[in-house]
Parts: structure tokens; C-alpha cells; sequence
């Protein structure tokens, strides 16, 4: 036991007095093989009734040396790396700057080219109310959009008179003119850019949320040729001079007339190709005249006032523009394609 005691002695000794890196510690004293592991093995030796003094010593030493290992792994981890001279013939580390995102690059084009034709922009939620997602805009209670399998639902509820009360994603920016009519009265021209949810599976074509532009126009004597004049001049704006326009008749519950606008596909110049699956036009938008009801449900007299609305996809637009075949881009954030609009200013 004495010797026992002058061992551990003399090894919290060595200990305290250790010169040298903690591996090199480690492995003298707190490895399998090391000091301590052996005068553990000893301990087993240890005549009965001296094993709990000898064991209490053991353990002083056990934990001053771990403690100890401790100190000299922080001491290491402070230490400045192995002194190395920099390399002043390295060419430096160039700053790059950010670029505005590719949707942001078209929306801005969007806004400016209907600012110079008097259009303001405004905003809504994107959290919305049946109201003004669909029952404002002449949606029947029963129409298809109203279902899951198209609308996010956040909550699905009637009140005491059974009014419907749903709160929702918006599916499109046209809860914006409802919101703007209940605002303000006519005169109204104002384009909403936003994002809007739809539930969809998502590929190369869909998404569940992209981003819309939704114009509007409402005045005395608005009319579909007025309709037809701002969206052939921002046709050419956008996608250059030589671009022609074409309107299908369509039908959107809010207005009426309803048309879609294509514009003649401009990778082929209309001879036909695989973006414009060989018809020589694409779709852009939809557009109509703003539904009698609509006015209405806002206040404002359908006899007195008149006008139109349109709605595009900026992702479409930009798509287009740019020639990207893949939806799932815009929201990936990848850099090797966000990089490419470097050098695009709007
Ligand atoms: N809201 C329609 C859509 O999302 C687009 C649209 C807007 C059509 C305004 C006509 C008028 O498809």
C-alpha cells in the first residue's frame, strides 16, 4: 500500500510537470496502455482492506490528469496554426456582388412598362377570404377552383347564416381589384403584382406557388379595344417591336367578354417549334372585361363605369424571355443559374 501511495505521488508530480503536446499526454498516461490503466490493474492486487484508500488516491490522479489533458487540448485549439507566410503573389479573393432574381427582373420590366401608361401598383394579402379570392369575383358556390384539389384552404368555415367564410391561399392576384374597388372609387387603372398558391403537383411546368401581374382599369367608356391597345403595347415593350398578339375567346367568371392573349412564339417567329408546340403563338394572359356582377359586389354602378382586367404568369413571361424550360428554377436558388442574370439590368 505505502508503495502504491508513493507512486501515485509521484506520478501527480509528472503530471503537473508534463511537457509536451495532449496526444502525447494521452497516450503516456490516459490510453488502455497507459500509466494510469496499469496502476488500475495493480489496484486489483491490493490487499482487501487497503483497496478503498488506494482506489480514493487512484482517482485523485485519474481525474487531475484529465483535467489536465483538458488544458492542453484548449491550449492547442488557441494556438495560431504552424506559422506559415502568406502568399502575396495570390491573386486576390474577387468580391462579387449580388444580382436581382430573374421574376424580380421581369416584374420591374412589367411595372415600368405599364407606369409610362399611367397604371399605379398596388398590394394585397396573400392570406385571403372567400370573398375576395372567389365569391366577389362572380365564382359560383359549386365552381372547380373552389375545390382542395386546386385551393390551399387555411380554414373551412360557414357563419351562423351560413355564409361561406373560408380563409385561403390566394389562387390568383384578382382578390387585389376587389380590394382596390372597395378602397377607392373609379377612376381605377393599377397593376398587382404578387405570388399566388395553387395545389398543384410540381414539375417542369406547375409549381404550387408562382407569381402573377392582375391590371386594372375602370372608367367612363373603357373598352375592349382599350384592352386590346394596352396589351399589344406591352407586348412589344417586353419581348420587342416585331411581336404580334392574337385573343382567343376564353371564359373567367369575373369578366365578360373573356379572352386569352398569345403572342406569336418568339424563338420561331411563328414558323413553328417545340415551345410553341408548333402553332407559332404562346399564351400570356388572360383578360376580359370586368364583369357587371364584379362591380356590383364592389360598389360601383356597371352603367356608369366600365372596364377592363388582365392577369399573366411572371414566371411565364420570364420563361419566355429568357428561354428557360424549367419551372422549378425560380425557386431552387441555385447560383450557376441565378448568376446568368448578372449582367441583365432592368
Ligand atoms: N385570374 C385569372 C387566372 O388566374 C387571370 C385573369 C385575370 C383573367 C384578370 C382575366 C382577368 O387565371
Amino acid at each position: 500500500m505505502k508503495q502504491m501511495t508513493e507512486r501515485v505521488n509521484q506520478i501527480l508530480e509528472e503530471v503537473k510537470n508534463f511537457q509536451g503536446d495532449a496526444e502525447q499526454f494521452r497516450l503516456k498516461y490516459l490510453s488502455r496502455k497507459g500509466v494510469l490503466s496499469e496502476l488500475f490493474e495493480e489496484l486489483k492486487r491490493i490487499p482487501a482492506d487497503q483497496k478503498k484508500e488506494a482506489g480514493r488516491q487512484l482517482n485523485i490522479l485519474k481525474q487531475t490528469a484529465e483535467q489536465h489533458y483538458e488544458q492542453l487540448k484548449a491550449l492547442a485549439e488557441n494556438q495560431p496554426a504552424a506559422t506559415e507566410i502568406p502568399d502575396l503573389t495570390l491573386p486576390p479573393v474577387r468580391h462579387t456582388t449580388g444580382n436581382l432574381h430573374p421574376l424580380t427582373l421581369t416584374r420591374l420590366r412589367i411595372i415600368e412598362i405599364f407606369e409610362r401608361l399611367g397604371f399605379s401598383v398596388a398590394d394585397g394579402p396573400e392570406i385571403e377570404d372567400d370573398w375576395h379570392n372567389f365569391t366577389a369575383l362572380n365564382f359560383p358556390e359549386n365552381h372547380p377552383a373552389r375545390e382542395m384539389q386546386d385551393t390551399f384552404f387555411i380554414k373551412k368555415n360557414r357563419d351562423a347564416q351560413g355564409r361561406n367564410r373560408d380563409v385561403l391561399l390566394r389562387t390568383h392576384t384578382s382578390n387585389v381589384q376587389i380590394r382596390l374597388l372597395e378602397q377607392r372609387k373609379p377612376p381605377v387603372r393599377a397593376i398587382m403584382p404578387g405570388r399566388v398558391y395553387r395545389n398543384e403537383a410540381i414539375s417542369a411546368r406547375a409549381h404550387c406557388f408562382f407569381h402573377q401581374v392582375e391590371g386594372l382599369y375602370i372608367d367612363y367608356n373603357v373598352g375592349f379595344a382599350d384592352l386590346k391597345q394596352t396589351l399589344y403595347h406591352f407586348a412589344k415593350e417586353m419581348f420587342g417591336q416585331e411581336t404580334q398578339i392574337r385573343l382567343r375567346p376564353s371564359f373567367f367568371p369575373f369578366t365578360e367578354p373573356s379572352a386569352e392573349i398569345d403572342i406569336s412564339c418568339l424563338i420561331c417567329k411563328g414558323k413553328g417549334c417545340a415551345v410553341c408546340k408548333h402553332t407559332g403563338w404562346v399564351e400570356i394572359a388572360g383578360a376580359g372585361m370586368v364583369h357587371p356582377n364584379v362591380l356590383r359586389n364592389c360598389d360601383v354602378d356597371p352603367e356608369e363605369f366600365t372596364g377592363f382586367a388582365f392577369g399573366m404568369g411572371i414566371e411565364r413571361v420570364t420563361m419566355l424571355k429568357y428561354r428557360i424550360g424549367d419551372l422549378r428554377l425560380f425557386s431552387e436558388n441555385d447560383v450557376r443559374f441565378l448568376r446568368q442574370f448578372h449582367t441583365v439590368i432592368s
